[in-house]
């Protein structure tokens, strides 16, 4: 039932502003910050990946978040509805991010499953054999059914927390255990900075070197700035469509970005310098966490060791889950409000679907199942959504925002109808209308470009191909 948003529904919104923020940071703070962050920065060669991924978190994060906001405040529906609402053509933006939720969903509770399962390995004895913590992980992840138990383990977890709505679930959920993560973090950055040596590892993460850049390095850290801020999938705008219209949405953006970036940092002053110390490599890839971490602690050694290396994967299994809750909101937020779906049923049949995407996922970790362009079935997830259909929904969100909808209607949303003051409003403006499109569409044709040569060129063109697919079909969706 498509009306299920009339007025005389009050539609169920968030419980007090800090929840709401809470709420927004913990969607945003996640996988993306802890596991993504430090290998892609270690892969990517450090410090100008650092910095150029500032750039983007600064000026497109800032601003596609705000819009995000704005529009799913402004529309209270989901984020294909709010698209819908205004004009037909661009439900497909809408039905993109559900597709992106639906994929992102079909890798991330494999590595949050992980997590899950380090709390039980470092509790069993992980710590005890530092030499083969390495191989251990090798093994545990291409097995063809230990990770899958994990998997559905965490995404039943995600199941509770979404069947329960917004207020009652997220937003309790965000509340207790993000400080948490937090505390957790910066007593392993402490810990891991006052090592002999550290400093060659700061120095990595913050001395750029743009001699290693090329377009591939830009287009990861645009992704990664989308990825790690939730955005452009309607993500934030489905979680802005329950937000109350007296709240700062300059303000709350402006907190959730820092908070993000700040752990974002935090978990790679966390690992690099401790890696330094170690004499490790910070090229590790997606292992890194879970191989330096305990590897870490382990030689760090004692009950000290084995409480911080607990404490950090039961952070890390928190942060993940407040994030995958955000993504199955939007599959689950769609189906209610364009398909008519009980919660309950949304929840339950998405999951499902999750799972299946999950279990190809990890089985292609072991070399089972089928590959494209030889890209096993997880790395063909997080390509077309990481590289592409963030970056590109962002962009059309914008294009959306600052070509289709009013200019006076988005300065009364932003600044709640005046009271507020928001004196950037011309230049996140024309940031939006211009600026931000322009910039996304070159630094994504320059590395589908480049991701020609290493082979994932043509998994980039095929999402870019689906894209268009859904824009043509747009007006049956
Ligand atoms: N930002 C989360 C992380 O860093 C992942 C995430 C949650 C996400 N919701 C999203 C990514 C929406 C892209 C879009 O782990």
């Amino acid at each position: 039932m498509a009306t299920s948003n009339t007025p005389t529904k009050k539609r169920d919104t968030w419980g007090s502003k800090l929840g709401f923020v809470m709420a927004a940071a913990g969607s945003a703070v996640g996988l993306g910050n802890i596991w993504k962050f430090p290998y892609t920065a270690g892969e990517s060669g450090g410090g100008a990946f650092v910095a150029i991924y500032l750039v983007f978190v600064i000026f497109i994060g800032f601003s596609v978040m705000l819009t995000e906001f704005a529009i799913g405040r402004r529309a209270a529906v989901s984020a294909a509805s709010a698209f819908k609402s205004t004009d037909r053509r661009w439900t497909f933006v809408g039905v993109i991010g559900v597709v992106s939720g639906l994929l992102i969903m079909g890798f991330y509770p494999v590595v949050g499953g992980w997590s899950i399962a380090y709390i039980f390995k470092v509790s069993t004895g992980l710590l005890n054999t530092p030499e083969a913590i390495g191989d251990s992980f090798g093994g545990f992840i291409s097995n063809p059914v230990q990770p899958l138990m994990w998997m559905g383990l965490y995404l039943l977890l995600n199941v509770f927390i979404v069947v329960k709505g917004i207020s009652g679930g997220i937003e309790k959920a965000g509340k207790i255990l993000m400080p948490l993560l937090f505390a957790i973090l910066i007593l392993v950055a402490v810990k891991g900075l006052s090592l002999p040596g550290a400093s060659a590892g700061l120095e990595f993460l913050f001395k750029p070197d743009f001699s290693k850049v090329d377009s591939s390095v830009v287009l990861a850290a645009m992704g990664q700035a989308f990825f790690s801020l939730s955005l452009g999938m309607g993500c934030m705008m489905t979680y802005g469509s329950y937000l109350k219209k007296k709240e700062n949405l300059v303000q709350t953006t402006a907190m959730v970005t820092a908070m993000d970036t700040g752990v974002a940092i935090l978990a790679g002053v966390a690992m690099f310098p401790a890696m330094f110390a170690f004499n490790m490599e910070p090229s590790a890839g997606p292992g890194l966490v879970f191989v330096v971490v305990p590897q870490l602690f382990a030689e760090m050694g004692g009950l000290i060791g084995l409480m911080l290396a607990l404490l950090f994967f039961v952070g890390l299994s928190v942060a993940a889950l407040t994030s995958s809750v955000s993504l199955l909101e939007v599959v689950v937020s769609y189906l209610i409000d364009e398909k008519g779906m009980k919660r309950r049923t949304a929840v339950i049949s998405s999951s499902i679907f999750m799972a299946m995407l999950c279990v190809f996922s990890s089985l292609s970790l072991g070399g089972v199942g089928p590959t494209l362009f030889d890209t096993g079935a997880f790395d063909i997830f997080d390509l077309l959504t990481d590289k592409i259909f963030l970056a590109v929904g962002g962009m059309l969100i914008c294009i959306f925002a600052g070509w289709r909808l009013n200019r006076s209607d988005l300065e009364k949303e932003i600044t709640n109808d005046g009271e507020i003051s928001f004196p950037l409003f011309g230049l996140w403006y024309n940031l939006v209308k211009f600026v931000i499109p322009a910039a996304i569409a070159i630094v994504a044709f320059t590395g589908i470009k480049a991701g020609f040569d290493s082979g994932k060129g043509e998994i980039m063109l095929i999402g870019v191909g689906i894209i268009g697919i859904a824009a043509l079909l747009s007006k049956k969706l």
